[in-house]
C-alpha cells in the first residue's frame, strides 16, 4: 500500500448567525468527523445526497474550505494549514476539477490562457513551450490545436469539461479532486469524458477522488468508495463491498435508486425499490442514534466498514 493523502477526524462546521446581534447561533455540520486514505494511483468515490457534505469536504482537502478540526497529511505533513500548503507546493499536486465548467472557467480568458495559468504558478517557460505544453493538454482531452484561441462559450458542455481536464492536469498533479465533473452532461458525453479521466489516469498514475450523488455513475470508475449523510459516512469499502454486499440501508437505499434500462425486469426493480424505501423509513431510528447522527464505523471486513448501532451486534 502506498499511502498518498490521510485524513483523520475531518470537521468543517459552519456558523448559522441570527437574531438583531446577528450572533452565531448555531453550526452547520457539514462535515462531522470523517478518515479515510488516499492511496496512489487509485480511483476513490464520495457518494451521498444533496446536503451530505461532500463538497464541503473536496474543498476542505485541496484547501479552498477552511477545517475546523482533524488533520489532512500529505507526504507527513498537515495541509490544513495555509503556510504548509504553500511551503510544499501542495496546490500543484492536488487539483479540483467542478460540475459546472461554465461558471469555473474564466470567460474572459481565451483556452490557452485557462489552461496555462496554473503552469505559470509554479513554472516559468517561455511562451513558445507553453504553447507546446497546452497544445499537448489538448490534444490528450481530444481537443484539437484550434482551441487554444478561443474563448470557453464556444464550446459545448462536455467540450468544456475536457478543458477543465486538462487544466487541473497541467501542474502534473499526484491528485485530482472531481466534483460531479460529468453531472450536467448528456448520457454519451458523460462516457466520453469518464474514458478520458481514465486515460490520463493511467497515463499520469494519479488518484482521484469522484464525487457524485449517483453509485451508477462512479460504479466502473472506483477501486473504494464511501457513502456520505449528514457530515459522516455510513459505509466505506471496495467496490466489491459497496455493490455486492452493502451492509446500510442508507447505501442500499442508494444502489436502488439507480436508474435502470432494463425493462423487463422493471417491476422487479420497482418492488425492490419500495421494500427497500419502507424499511428505510420503519427503521429510521435504528440506523442512526437518538440525534440523528450516523454512528461510529466499525470494521467487518479489512476493507469495508459500517456505521451501524453498538458496531452492529443486536
Ligand atoms: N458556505 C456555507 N455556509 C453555510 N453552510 C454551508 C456552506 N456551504 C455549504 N453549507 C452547508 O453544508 C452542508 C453540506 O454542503 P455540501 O455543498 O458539502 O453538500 P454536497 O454533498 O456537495 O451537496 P450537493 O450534492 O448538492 O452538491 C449543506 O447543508 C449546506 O447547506
Ligand atoms: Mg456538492
Amino acid at each position: 500500500m502506498s499511502e498518498l493523502l490521510r485524513i483523520s477526524d475531518l470537521k468543517v462546521h459552519y456558523p448559522i448567525r441570527s437574531g438583531f446581534f446577528n450572533r452565531v447561533t448555531d453550526h452547520v455540520l457539514a462535515v462531522d468527523g470523517v478518515d479515510f486514505i488516499i492511496e496512489k494511483g487509485k480511483t476513490y468515490g464520495l457518494v451521498g445526497e444533496s446536503g451530505s457534505g461532500k463538497s464541503t469536504t473536496g474543498k476542505a482537502i485541496v484547501g479552498l474550505e477552511k477545517t475546523t478540526a482533524g488533520e489532512i497529511i500529505y507526504n507527513g505533513h498537515d495541509v490544513t494549514k495555509p503556510s504548509v500548503r504553500k511551503k510544499i507546493d501542495y496546490n500543484k499536486d492536488v487539483q479540483m476539477i467542478f460540475q459546472d465548467s461554465m461558471s469555473s472557467l474564466n470567460p474572459k480568458k481565451r483556452i490557452i490562457d485557462v489552461i496555462a495559468e496554473p503552469i505559470r504558478n509554479f513554472e516559468r517557460l517561455s511562451d513558445q513551450e507553453e504553447k507546446q505544453k497546452v497544445k499537448k493538454l489538448l490534444d490528450i482531452v481530444g481537443m484539437p490545436d484550434d482551441a487554444l484561441y478561443k474563448y470557453p462559450h464556444e464550446f459545448s458542455g462536455g467540450q468544456r469539461q475536457r478543458i477543465g481536464v486538462a487544466r487541473a492536469v497541467a501542474t502534473n498533479p499526484k491528485l485530482i479532486i472531481a466534483d460531479e465533473p460529468v453531472s450536467a452532461l448528456d448520457l454519451s458525453v458523460q462516457a466520453q469524458v469518464l474514458n478520458f479521466m481514465k486515460r490520463i489516469q493511467e497515463e499520469f498514475g494519479l488518484s482521484y477522488l469522484f464525487i457524485s450523488h449517483d453509485l451508477g455513475v462512479v460504479k466502473h470508475m472506483c477501486d473504494n468508495i464511501a457513502i456520505m449523510y449528514k457530515g459522516r459516512f455510513v459505509e466505506i469499502g471496495s467496490r466489491e463491498d459497496i455493490y455486492n454486499n452493502p451492509q446500510h440501508i442508507y447505501t442500499k437505499r442508494l444502489l436502488s435508486a439507480i436508474p435502470r434500462i432494463d425493462v423487463p425486469n422493471r417491476d422487479k426493480h420497482m418492488e425492490v425499490r419500495r421494500q427497500v424505501e419502507l424499511e428505510y423509513q420503519e427503521k429510521q431510528s435504528s440506523h442512526y442514534d437518538s440525534n440523528g447522527r450516523v454512528f461510529d464505523l466499525s470494521n467487518i471486513s479489512d476493507t469495508h466498514q459500517v456505521a451501524l448501532k453498538n458496531g452492529g451486534e443486536a
